[in-house]
């Protein structure tokens, strides 16, 4: 299976695409070429192919200026087409998946389409998929074997793969090949296209395939379906870093910042419409507006225009330590709507291993920004992503990681084991760590971060602390879950009515991922 999904063409970067790996071609009869779309006559399945990836292609960086758009309908053949049907939208991945899942559903719903939670009823299915590890493409494979079934008692179903992986050249190939009940492949750019990406799967009855592997233009009045207290707002899209281990930069394409204004106007909307908490995401929001031309405007400033909105809590992520400057942290030190929870992705705590992975940064850097955080924001909590495994790491560079987070002492952190990526050049780097190697330096790093998250939360108790009430506990419905400044997950008893209020809490039971606390003092519930 791992071997099927990796081309040395593609590793290599080098020489033709090699389709044939995945999918025979010559087998394919071309059936009509229009409008640059072609139609395939393939194993008894027609398939359009508007356009399909291409990692070179995604790859590039060029200089074509982005283009705004403010002017987004949906056809009007589609507004109603979804009357009477359902839809059901499951999303992998990260939280920018999640916030385009929002835009698909408000797309959908827009279309008269209505949500369902049974896939068995839905009239249309998608997967919003993402490609950081091959274990999230592995459950993607998966589902798709379960939905074949779903797709046989219902021949109408309209199932759809888009997401991060429909950006692969591979996984088009593979579904081509050996899931070709799919109806419509489409990428990360494209998501606007999804009411005509629709209608041409719906009256064609043919598998569309339409991928665009450069970025496209940035749309800004897209629809998005927003639920609960909390709101993410896209600051910029894409990424330019490429480290070595990392697909996004081809699935997500070039970094494009959205304009000061446009993100201004919808967090203060966001404020009005009754939203408590936004969280600003960009897979590197310190790289925000590096890429304006006619205006000296970055993260910092942004950072400082939305503090004085009336919005209660304002967080953000990723931050990439390599653009983290000192105006930020001047910034982030003003406090008031800014967390003071800083999510600062590390990945290794060897110079050797960063320099490898192209991080831009080295272990003393690194720490000297940590420094800088501390002095200008003492009670800041710091988290972090870290990759063990990276190919060729030595037991010797791995220490350098456990030493770097208890230098730090992260208050938590995601682990992951390396997954080697197609087209990244880390792919390609010889890896002779053995899979029991990777396990054991995996748990022993998350001991060694439990410590300091048990540790962290041991502090807290009898403290009073300001929380935001998020909802009822999952587990227990008569417990309220909140959540601190930093982030930490809070339980304790109290009336429904404080959900979305900011209340005073004791803590009176730390523990590693969850803090239990008591009700000091209720606000005036606000009269509905
Ligand atoms: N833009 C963010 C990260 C997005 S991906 C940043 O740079 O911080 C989230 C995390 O997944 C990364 O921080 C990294 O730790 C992990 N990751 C990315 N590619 C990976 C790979 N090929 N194998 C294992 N983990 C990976
Ligand atoms: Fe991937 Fe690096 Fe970009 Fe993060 S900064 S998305 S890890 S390439
Ligand atoms: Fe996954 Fe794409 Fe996000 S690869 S982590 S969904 S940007």
């Amino acid at each position: 299976m791992k071997e099927e999904k990796r081309s040395p063409d593609l590793k290599s970067g080098k020489g033709e695409k090699d389709y044939s790996k995945y999918f025979d071609f010559s087998d394919a009869k071309v059936l009509a070429e229009e409008d640059g779309k072609t139609t395939y006559r393939i194993k008894g399945r027609t398939v359009q192919i508007n356009s399909r990836p291409d990692f070179k292609e995604g790859k590039r960086r060029g200089k074509e200026s982005i283009e705004v758009h403010y002017d987004f309908q949906v056809p009007k053949d589609m507004q109603t087409i979804g009357e009477g049907k359902l839809y059901h939208l499951t999303t992998y991945g990260c939280q920018m998946n999640e916030h385009d899942s929002e835009t698909m559903r408000g797309l959908l719903e827009e279309m008269g389409y209505t949500a369902t939670e049974d896939r068995r009823e839905a009239d249309i299915i998608l997967l919003n998929t993402c490609a950081i590890r091959e274990n999230a493409e592995d459950k993607v494979f998966g589902e798709l074997g379960h939905l074949k079934h779903l797709k046989l008692e219902k021949p109408s179903l309209i199932l759809g793969v888009c997401g991060c992986m429909s950006q692969e050249e591979a996984v088009v190939g593979r579904i081509m090949k050996k899931h070709p009940f799919v109806d419509l492949i489409f990428g990360t750019h494209n998501l606007h296209r999804l009411p005509d990406l629709l209608r041409e799967a719906m009256f064609s009855k043919e598998m569309v395939i339409e991928v665009w592997s450069k970025e496209g233009d940035i749309v800004e009045n897209l629809p998005k379906k927003r639920e609960g207290i909390k709101a993410w707002v896209n600051i910029m899209y894409g990424c330019d870093k490429f480290c070595t281990y990392c697909i996004v930069p081809f699935t997500r394409g070039k970094e494009r910042s959205r304009r000061p204004e446009d993100i201004l106007a919808e967090v203060r909307d966001l404020a009005r419409q009754g939203f408590k908490e936004i969280m600003l995401l960009g897979q590197n929001v310190n790289a925000y507006g590096k890429d304006f031309e006619d205006l000296e405007y970055r993260f910092g400033d942004l950072m400082d225009d939305i503090r004085k909105i009336d919005i209660p809590r304002v967080r953000f992520t990723t931050s990439h330590p390599r653009d983290f400057d000192d105006h930020l942290i001047e910034v982030l030190a003003k406090k008031g709507n800014l967390m003071e929870h800083i999510h600062l992705p590390v990945q290794s705590g060897s110079s050797e291993i960063l320099k490898k992975m192209s991080r831009k940064y080295n272990r003393e850097q690194y720490l000297e920004l940590v420094r800088k955080i501390r002095i200008a924001i003492p009670d800041a909590i710091l988290t972090t992503d870290i990759i063990v495994g990276f190919p060729g790491e030595t037991e010797e560079q791995f220490d350098e990681t456990l030493s770097l987070v208890r230098e730090v002492g992260f208050d938590s952190a995601y682990t992951f084991i390396y997954s080697p990526r197609e087209g990244t050049p880390a792919a390609g780097m010889a890896d002779d760590i053995t899979e029991e190697t990777k396990k054991k330096r995996l748990a022993q790093l998350n001991e060694t971060l439990n410590e300091f998250s048990r540790h962290s939360n041991d502090i807290l108790k009898d403290q009073v602390v300001e929380v935001l009430v998020e909802g009822e506990s999952k587990m227990n419905p008569e417990i309220l879950s909140a959540r601190t400044r930093t982030n930490k997950l809070v339980h304790f008893a109290g009336p429904k009515g404080l959900i979305g209020q900011l209340v005073q809490v004791k803590i009176t039971e730390p523990q590693t991922w969850l803090l239990r606390a008591e009700l000091v003092e209720e606000p005036a519930l606000r009269r509905a």
